[in-house]
Order: C-alpha cells, then sequence, then structure tokens
C-alpha cells in the first residue's frame, strides 16, 4: 500500500510529468535565453542560480503544488510559533527565536528574553577575553580558547570560526572534538596551559567523548595551575546543574535550552567560541543574517522561496530520479568545514525511514551528503561527476569579493567554479569530441580509439549560491537557508528532523565494550566478530 505521501494526486503530477518530459539541459537553455533570469532568486546577500536543473516553468508549479498539499506554510508557522514538532521529545524547535527581533511565547513566556540575557553573559565574556581583563589563575591574560565538543556543539562553531577568519581578533580559536587521544594532543601541543581557557560545550553534558577530552584538559590545567583551574573554564550547556557538578563556576555556565536542537544551537550559547573569535557584533551579524533568511523563508511564494526551492529540487531528484548522492562544493577554503557541518544538518536531521506517525516510508529520504572545496576536489573526485556511471546533484558556493589580496587568484576560482558547472551541464557530445581530436591533427583510427574516453555525457544538474562575500551576515544567511531547506524536505517526507535516536544504538554498545577491552578473559557475549575484534585488539588473540 503506497503512503499518505506518493499516493497524493500533487505527487502523482510529478511522477507524471517525470515520465513524460524530456529534460535536456542543453536544449532547455537554447530554448530560453532569459533561463538565467527566470531561474535565479536573489535574496540579501545570496543569489540563487537553479537554471541548470530538470526544471521548467511547469516543473516548479508541480513542486511548489507539492509543498502546498503537505502544508508546508503551516508547519513553518508551526514551527517558528514554539509547538512541539519534535513530537518524538515531546520539544519545540525554535532555533529561530535565538536570532528573532520579536517576542516569541513558549507557554506563555517569552523566551527571548532569556535570549537576551545569555547573549548580555556572552558579550560580557568575550569582551574581557578579547581585552585581557579577563586573566588565568596566575595572573596572564588568556591568549588561547579550546572549544571541547562534538557533533552540534563543535561543527557549527568550528565552521563559522575558520570562515570568519579574516574577522578574527587577538585569541586562538581552538576546537578538540575527537575522543581520538592523537586529536587531544594536537590541540593542547604548544599551548601555554597558564593562558588557555577550555569552554565545555554540550547540551546535556553527558557526551563521553566532550566529557573524556574535559576530564583530560582539566588534569592538564589543573597541572599547571593547581587548584584554580577552574578559572580556566567556562561551560556551555542546558545541562546547568551536570556543569556545575563538573566544578565550573555558575558566572562562567552559559545556558542553553532543549528547545534548541543540538544541530541548530550555533545561534546559541554554543555560537561562544565565535563571539570570542571575531566579537559579539560579528556574531549578531551573523545572527541578522539569519534572520533575514527567516523573514524570506516565512513568507515568500514557494517559487520564490530559496531554501524551497532548494528542497524541492533535493525532492524531485531524490524521489523521482533516484539520486542518492548530493555534494556541497564551496569554492572558498574558508567554507571547507561547510560540508561536513551540512552532513549533520541534513543526514542527523532527515536520515529517516519512518514519519513523525512511526509509519514506514516508501520512498527515499535524506540523500549522502558530501562535498570538499573546489578547485581541490577538480584533482580528486570530478572524474566521477563528469564522467561516471551515476548522476550527483551538486551545490557550488562561491563569493563575488574575497577577502584576500591576490585578485588573479579569485578569478581563477570563480572561472573554475562557472567551468565545472557549465562543463557538467554540457558536456562534449561524440561530433565535438572527434572535431576537436581532430582538430589536433590525430590520425582517424586513434580519434575514433578514444572518441568514448573524450566524451562527456552532460546533463548534470548543479545549483550555483553567490555570496556577495564570506561576511558574518552573509554567513548567517547561508547557515540558516539550509537549516530551512531541511526542514522543508522533511515537511515534504514526513518526518521529524529535530530527533536523532538512530545515534544511540552504537553509544549503548560502546558502553557495554568498553570494560570488556579491560577484561583478561577472551569476550563471548557478542557475536564472533565482535568478540574477536575486542579479544585481538586486546591482546587476548
Ligand atoms: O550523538 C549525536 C548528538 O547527540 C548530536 O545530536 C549532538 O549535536 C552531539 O551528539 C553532541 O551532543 P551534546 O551537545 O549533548 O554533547
Amino acid at each position: 500500500m503506497s503512503s499518505t505521501l506518493t499516493s497524493l494526486p500533487a505527487w502523482q503530477a510529478l511522477a507524471d510529468h517525470q515520465r513524460t518530459t524530456r529534460f535536456d539541459l542543453r536544449e532547455l537553455f537554447a530554448a530560453n535565453p532569459q533561463r538565467f533570469e527566470r531561474h535565479t532568486i536573489s535574496q540579501g546577500e545570496l543569489l540563487l542560480d537553479y537554471s541548470k536543473h530538470y526544471v521548467t516553468a511547469e516543473t516548479m508549479r508541480l513542486l511548489a503544488a507539492l509543498a502546498e498539499a503537505r502544508d508546508l506554510r503551516g508547519w513553518t508557522r508551526r514551527l517558528m510559533s514554539g509547538e512541539r514538532v519534535n513530537v518524538t521529545e515531546d520539544r519545540p524547535a525554535l532555533h529561530t527565536a535565538l536570532r528573532a527581533n520579536r517576542p516569541v511565547m513558549l507557554d506563555a513566556r517569552d523566551v527571548t528574553q532569556d535570549v537576551v540575557r545569555v547573549r548580555a553573559q556572552m558579550r560580557r565574556f568575550s569582551d574581557a577575553l578579547r581585552s585581557g581583563a579577563l586573566k588565568g589563575a596566575t595572573g596572564r591574560a588568556f591568549t588561547d580558547v579550546i572549544n571541547i565538543g562534538i557533533g552540534g556543539s563543535d561543527l557549527g562553531p568550528a565552521l563559522a570560526v575558520e570562515a570568519l577568519a579574516p574577522y578574527a581578533g587577538p585569541l586562538r580559536v581552538h576546537f578538540m572534538s575527537n575522543v581520538d587521544g592523537a586529536h587531544v594532543e594536537a590541540v593542547i601541543k604548544g599551548l601555554d596551559p597558564e593562558t588557555t581557557l577550555a569552554i565545555v560545550a554540550s547540551k546535556t553534558f553527558s557526551t563521553q567523548e566532550t566529557l573524556t577530552n574535559a576530564n583530560t584538559v582539566r588534569a592538564w590545567l589543573a597541572n599547571a595551575v593547581g587548584e584554580r583551574s577552574g578559572e580556566h573554564f567556562a561551560a556551555v550547556t542546558a545541562n546547568v546543574k551536570a556543569a556545575h557538578g563538573f566544578g565550573i563556576d555558575d558566572s562562567r555556565i552559559f545556558e542553553f535550552w532543549d528547545w534548541v536542537g543540538g544541530r541548530y544551537s550555533l545561534w546559541s550559547a554554543v555560537g561562544l567560541p565565535i563571539a570570542v573569535a571575531v566579537g559579539m557584533d560579528a556574531f549578531e551579524a551573523m545572527c541578522e543574517g539569519a534572520r533575514g533568511m527567516d523573514e524570506h523563508f516565512a513568507s515568500a511564494p514557494f517559487e520564490r522561496n530559496m531554501p524551497v526551492v532548494m528542497a524541492l529540487l533535493g525532492v524531485w531528484y531524490g524521489d523521482f530520479f533516484g539520486r542518492g548522492a548530493h555534494a556541497v562544493l564551496p569554492y572558498d577554503m574558508r567554507l571547507k568545514r561547510f560540508p561536513d557541518y551540512l552532513q549533520q544538518l541534513e543526514m542527523e536531521s532527515n536520515g529517516k525511514r519512518v514519519t513523525r506517525e512511526g509509519e514506514p516510508v516508501d520512498y527515499d529520504t535524506c540523500p549522502v551528503v558530501w562535498g570538499a572545496p573546489g578547485t581541490n576536489g577538480q584533482h580528486a573526485f570530478y572524474q566521477m561527476l563528469h564522467q561516471g556511471t551515476q548522476i550527483v546533484p551538486a551545490d557550488f558556493i562561491v563569493c563575488c569579493k574575497p577577502h584576500h589580496a591576490l585578485p588573479q587568484h579569485h578569478a581563477i576560482m570563480l572561472a573554475n567554479c562557472f567551468a565545472q558547472t557549465e562543463a557538467l551541464m554540457r558536456g562534449k557530445t561524440p561530433e565535438e569530441a572527434r572535431a576537436e581530436m581532430t582538430a589536433q591533427g590525430l590520425p582517424s583510427a586513434e580519434v575514433e580509439r578514444l572518441l568514448p574516453h573524450k566524451v562527456f555525457p552532460g546533463n548534470r544538474p548543479t545549483s550555483t549560491l553567490v555570496l556577495d562575500a564570506l561576511t558574518p551576515r552573509a554567513l548567517g544567511a547561508l547557515i540558516a537557508l539550509y537549516e530551512h531547506k531541511v526542514f522543508a524536505q522533511s515537511v515534504i517526507w514526513g518526518v521529524n528532523a529535530f530527533d536523532q535516536w538512530g545515534v544511540e544504538l552504537g553509544k549503548k554498545l560502546a558502553d557495554r565494550i568498553l570494560p570488556e577491552l579491560a577484561g583478561a578473559s577472551p569476550v563471548t557475549s557478542h557475536d564472533s566478530s565482535t568478540n574477536g575484534l575486542i579479544d585481538y585488539t586486546g591482546g587476548k588473540r
């Protein structure tokens, strides 16, 4: 039996349209010289060009009708007004309240008052750190800050601190996420504990990796500054009691709330390392950029709505063309962490196989999201994008203006970015490849032998997102764009974008295996592979 989604007339209409329409990008461009103008959306500092996609005016109309049929407008209202959209955890997902400039009521209370209070605390703390007024236990000003956190307590701040490096102040900000001792050693190597402050960022304050790393860093700090090592810590958490229990003073605990999902939390106090690195004004500018995108998402008609269009294109390829992967290719080295950030945002949010109501889905949800910066990727995996057997829709991201003073470098970046999307779209026909080789003077037998290798199928869809420049505002808008894209897709697919039960099983098993690794006798409580691996690494085989 087909699900509510796939039996919708709007879904069926799209399936018919897909079956009966020829989507040839070269032909679509040839037929309409206005295609770029018709298929671009500007919003604030961002421009989305989605003209190199399998879409006609009819496709966009049908996709928008699907969004209507799934009540995307209603769900957006529910999201932003604090309804408990996270049904399995009975919570709202109010990250938009973190950047709102109007009251947002939750259980008869305006939560933005709490946001303003913590923002003021963040400003005081980051200003004091950046000015050198806040000193460590031995009276020296701090020079380095380590953010200890993982997942949503790491990826967003790490992305922003790197992306906004041209705005950075005097403090060096480091990120320690992996429980791998090599990561811990690499971060603290070369740092002076007397001038280092650690921020323990954990919504739950119970994450094994973060607490293990925090304890190791505490021992390292205590070894240098003795029992006053607490003065070298701050905490960001929704579990104030546990942070207090760890020994962090209340004045150094920055609270956020269970209505902020971990992977949507960089707008909360989880953004403290951003404020420390680039200043609170820049952090607030990021929030403003995000708010502009929130307002656009909540009000623009679906066909002119940047996150909605991106969401619908994802559904179009995933569910109607069977494309199981999506690439994110920033032509900006400062956005090199963006694919990692999006992997959590997209795959932890929408990597689900049952609906909000618990019904198994009979359609595909989240694709594999991956990517790396151009031009590096061009010399690594683009071969597959151009000539491989799988078609991978991709987002190319580039800035009009760079922050560096090497204009020729930027021109080469832009040229490569646009060349790749053109090449993916146009490809190279056998006739074109033959003519090219003949013009080079190759003998005709050689031309025919090489021909199959020189043909590019083309017709490979891409979006291009252009930012004016990688400013705090533009970065905020870019991140919010993808947050809303993910939410819009979750509404189409009918899944809960705000829980992550799929991470639990592995955590529980790791807790069970940890003591077994240390045991003296061979382990028998698992399958033979798991038993064997535990015994082998523990030297019991
Ligand atoms: O294991 C997944 C997860 O719960 C993410 O959703 C979250 O961002 C990350 O772990 C870290 O959690 P916390 O901030 O509670 O330490």
